[in-house]
């Protein structure tokens, strides 16, 4: 075979087997993201930069609000125009999971649909489609044990990397789409969770984050009983690693939420002082018409625990304004609650309804610009509360993982073991390298971060 000839077969290979993939959502679909990039690439694909470049276009979707499937189908029509240039459409995560087949109805130009709990699955599909099959679906897994396991994760930060320790969720509280569209829990093993955290350490990262929509409902399914360990366990295990500096997690549940996670991160210092335990409200009666399966008094209890820890802990949340039927008076006692609780941040959103979700069937809709403007005053609220939080760190001494550069205001970037930005200057010859840590004196606060000078 000539040199030109050989040329040419590969020219082929690679119009054909180019990627491009574009994620929405959470963390998890990032990190899922990752995962599918990782088993592309060990099929032979390529990743480009531009759908221009690509011949299988994908798309990792997220439904958790607002119009998320009508945004998915636009973005969808705008490409249409491609499909004449033979490329080839797939639509992957939540989106792909709540729609089904609807979305080859809606967009006959898409080949591959499927849901997160199928992506064990891709390599089989990834032949369909080679070969040319038009409609290719993964959507039958949601009651699948197996998780998402593969040794070829493309992870994008070389420092710091995700790792999923369980996947679904059984909670269904009544806004929530992710146990339809992530289907049923299913936890890994603590064994192959810290295997893949030591081969890490020995990749240089330092920083890992354990993700699950629940992390504290964690069964280690190890076959051996005296082996099985809890969740507190699993994260003090991931923090004893040899090189492990940092270790975090989320998302987490109130009720699920033991004391022995604020015990182990009283023992281990790697642990990051920082948990994210989302509220949701503060008003009994909407958390039970919400499902939440505890009370405003039980949330308070884990709050007290944090307090009393050794290291200060650093508590975010997520809150939901205008449930159907929230009353002014319902909303009153979540501004309370922030109060009391002292957030360091909390991501607020208005309550969106969703496809099967319970919620959808309740009637008393709060109108829009209601929600929207208990919205402007929670967040009005939570901006003066870390207004004040944040001060009481000026002169004080943090270590930070360095994150980058802002070139612009000569500052390096900063994440502090308690999730805070502090942003930083530093001696000229000094020179901190992204990925590193270094010591930073507190010098000036805002709102959402904090400003300081690199000490050396
Ligand atoms: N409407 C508004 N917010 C929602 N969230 C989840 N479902 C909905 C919904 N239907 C929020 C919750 C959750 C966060 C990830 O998204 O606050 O904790
Ligand atoms: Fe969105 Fe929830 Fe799916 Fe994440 S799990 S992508 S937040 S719907």
């Amino acid at each position: 075979m000539s040199a030109l000839h050989i040329r040419v077969i590969l020219a082929n290979v690679d119009a054909q087997k180019t990627f491009y993939l574009e994620t929405f959502g959470c963390q998890m679909n990032v990190h899922d993201s990752e995962k599918v990039v990782g088993t592309l690439l060990q099929e032979g694909y390529t990743q480009v930069e531009t759908v221009e470049e690509a011949g299988l276009v994908l798309y990792n979707t997220c439904s958790i609000r607002d119009k998320a499937e009508q945004k998915v189908f636009n973005r969808l029509a705008d490409y249409k125009k491609y499909k004449a240039q033979g490329k080839t459409f797939g639509v992957l995560g939540c989106v792909a999971q709540q729609e089904g087949e609807k979305i080859f109805e809606r967009a006959p130009y898409v080949s591959l649909v499927c849901g997160s709990a199928s992506y064990r699955n891709l390599p089989q599909m990834l032949v369909q489609i080679q070969a040319g099959k038009q409609r290719v679906t993964g959507l039958d897994d949601r009651e699948t044990d197996e998780c998402f396991e593969t040794e070829f994760t493309a992870r994008t930060n070389p420092h710091r990397g995700y790792i999923t320790i369980i996947e679904g969720c059984d909670k269904f509280c009544a806004y929530c789409v992710v146990p339809f569209t992530r289907g049923k829990e299913r936890s890994r093993t603590s064994d192959s969770v810290l295997e893949e955290a030591r081969q890490m350490a020995d990749l240089g990262y330092t920083e890992i984050q354990l993700l699950g929509q629940n992390v504290n409902s964690y069964k280690d399914s190890a076959g051996d009983r005296l082996r099985k360990k809890s969740f507190a366990e699993l994260l003090a295990a991931v923090g004893e690693i040899p090189g492990i500096r940092r270790v975090r997690f989320t998302t987490s549940h109130p009720r699920d939420f033991g004391r022995d996670i604020v015990e182990a991160i009283e023992a281990v210092p790697t642990l990051c002082d920082h948990v994210h335990l989302p509220v949701q409200s503060g008003s009994n009666r909407v958390l039970d018409a919400m499902q939440r399966l505890y009370t405003r008094e039980q949330y308070l209890e884990r709050m007290a625990w944090m307090k009393a820890a050794k290291r200060e802990i650093s508590i975010t949340t997520d809150v939901i304004v205008g449930f159907p039927g929230e009353t002014e008076t319902e909303f009153g006692e979540t501004l309370s609650l922030l109060d009391e609780v002292g957030y360091d941040a909390v991501f607020s959103f208005k309550y969106s309804p969703r496809p099967n979700t319970p919620s959808l069937k309740l009637e008393d809709a709060i109108p829009d610009e209601e929600k929207a403007r208990r919205l402007e005053v929670l967040m009005a609220k939570q901006r003066a509360i870390q207004t004040t939080n944040y001060k009481k760190y000026i002169g004080t001494m943090h270590e930070v993982m360095v994150e980058g550069k802002n070139e612009a205001r000569g500052q390096w970037i900063g994440r502090t073991s308690q999730n805070k930005t502090l942003n930083f200057t530093a001696p000229a010859d000094a020179l901190p390298k992204t990925g590193s840590y270094v010591p930073v004196m507190t010098t000036s606060s805002f709102p959402n971060s904090l400003l300081g000078e690199m000490v050396v």
